[in-house]
């Protein structure tokens, strides 16, 4: 028994670790890529939002619009795009061949895996701030 709670424990511990570290690092990819649309605050007020056909959502309410539960496979999705339909007044950068296209392997990974991290990292931040 003593086991088990001491493995809960440290999942737990790791888990939050994890969960805190991804925060950050999403954080500032966002800022950096996300901000100047959607705005510092992530209501959809960046400076290039006045300047789109088409209205920049508020991030923050990601949760709330979908009935109160934070939809990570569907941001997740908008944000990668690759198997988005291009719809009239798409202005949303395809952000899943980007961060493929920029990616430098180090340690042997591929593009596609520092695509997918840099991605899910965004989503981990944007749950972390739903209102
Ligand atoms: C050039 C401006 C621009 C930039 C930069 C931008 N977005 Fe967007 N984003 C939009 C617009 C406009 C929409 C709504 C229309 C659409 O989906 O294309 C949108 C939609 C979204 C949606 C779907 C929201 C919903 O309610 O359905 C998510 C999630 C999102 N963006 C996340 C991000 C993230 C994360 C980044 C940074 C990696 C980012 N956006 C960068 C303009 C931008």
């Amino acid at each position: 028994m003593k086991t088990t709670a001491f493995v809960s424990a440290l999942l737990a511990s790791l888990l939050g670790v994890h969960s805190v570290a991804a925060d950050s690092a999403g954080e500032k990819e966002y800022m950096i890529a996300c901000a100047g649309c959607h705005g510092e605050s992530a209501k959809g007020d960046g400076p290039v939002a006045a300047v789109l056909n088409v209205a920049t959502p508020d991030l923050t309410g990601l949760a709330a619009r979908n009935k109160g539960t934070f939809p990570f496979e569907y941001t997740l999705f908008m944000i990668d795009r690759r198997n988005l339909i291009p719809v009239h007044g798409d202005d949303m950068p395809i952000w899943g061949d980007r961060f493929q296209a920029s990616a430098t392997s180090q340690r042997g990974e591929t593009a596609e895996m520092v695509a997918r991290g840099r991605m899910l990292s965004l989503v981990y931040y944007l749950e972390s701030i739903q209102q």
